[in-house]
């Protein structure tokens, strides 16, 4: 038997809850895309449904949400054949996996989770009982997450700075696992990418869902003028010099121009140029980015059967996959045929 090298395995999931924004797709969305066309590299790019449960209440949006992410990434370009794309919910072994590792998650790692420890100190300066709101699903939710990774063993995962500490406890938790019941995982690494612009959003902080100053990635032309219009900027007049460095604007502007329309565009500043002028060509330049790919994701959202096949076909692969490593870890622990 030959052995074929392993491929370095890049891994990351996005949380059915919302709409994909400008943020997510120049944070997220287009460098993964990028990444996947590389030889070097195995991609795994998933819906992480399971995930949105623990914030989500309502089905409809969870569903909606699914869907509008998974035309998100084909729309752009994706190609599902070439990566491994799948929905969480369909590989059966990640929650089986999940529980696996609870059992060597020590609670006081989790209790050490910056989101869970936020909400139990909103809780008690509201003077709450400082469990209120908190299901165990929020709480256990960074070991369900390091399922996600360690099932495929990835050795390296793409995520914002918030996450770092989920990659952390994945590492803990893997580790953990490898001490009882010998080296089974590897140990995955967060990969932060510092030349990955971080959006401002509408009011100039970080464009976020949670500052409900997103601008939808989706929007028809018209809408998404008038939500660039929207952008916050100063009160300086047409033909007063400007700082860029100083404007969201601009700061989205450099996300999706090439160098030389940057520097143009910095020395437009120094020259005076009015805030309408600069949001008209940042609206013209995203919108000739967007404009095929929209047609595409308006061709696949209206047709959901060719979605939820493409789905399909990745987690039928994914649970291959599992499948074998999953029947390993289970042997490792003792779960084993009683013939054996
Ligand atoms: N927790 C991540 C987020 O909110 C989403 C996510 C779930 C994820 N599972 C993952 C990211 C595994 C990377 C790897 O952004």
């Amino acid at each position: 038997m030959t052995t074929t090298p392993i491929k370095r395995r890049v891994l990351t999931g996005i949380t059915t809850t919302g709409t994909p924004h400008l943020g997510n797709y120049v944070g997220a969305i287009k460098p993964a895309i990028q990444a996947s066309t590389s030889e070097e590299v195995e991609s795994f790019y998933f819906l992480a449904d399971y995930h949105a449960l623990v914030k989500c209440f309502e089905p409809e949006r969870v569903q909606q949400s699914t869907l509008e992410i998974a035309a998100t990434w084909i729309a752009l370009g994706l190609d599902a054949e070439r990566c491994w794309f799948y929905r969480q919910s369909d590989v059966p072994q990640i929650p089986e996996l999940t529980w696996l590792l609870t059992c060597v998650t020590a609670k006081g790692l989790m209790n050490r989770a910056h989101a869970y420890k936020a909400q139990v100190a909103d809780n008690e300066s509201a003077g709450e009982d400082e469990d209120l709101g908190i299901s165990m699903g929020l709480f256990s939710y960074p070991v369900l997450m390091a399922a996600d990774i360690l099932m495929f063993n990835a050795h390296q995962v793409p995520v914002g700075r918030d996450q770092i500490q989920h990659l952390e406890m994945a590492r803990d938790i893997a580790g953990r696992f490898n001490h009882r019941y010998g080296e089974l995982f590897v140990l995955p690494e967060a990969q932060i990418d510092d030349h990955v612009a971080t959006l401002p959003g509408t009011d100039g902080r970080k464009m976020s869902k949670s500052y409900d100053n997103t601008i939808p990635l989706w929007l028809p032309e018209k809408k998404l003028r008038k939500a660039i219009m929207r952008i916050k900027t100063n009160s300086q007049e047409p033909g007063e010099p400007k700082d860029p460095d100083q404007a969201s604007v601009y700061a989205i502007y450099a996300a999706f121009a090439t160098e030389s329309q940057r520097s143009e565009m910095r020395q437009a500043f120094a020259d005076g140029i009015s805030w309408g002028e600069v949001k008209q060509q940042l609206f013209e330049l995203i919108n000739a980015e967007l404009l095929e790919p929209r047609d595409r994701y308006q061709e696949l959202i209206s047709n959901p059967q060719q979605l939820e096949t493409i789905l399909q076909n990745g987690a039928e692969r994914a649970r291959a996959d599992a499948a074998r490593f999953i029947a390993a870890l289970r042997n490792a622990v003792g779960i084993r045929p009683l013939s054996d």
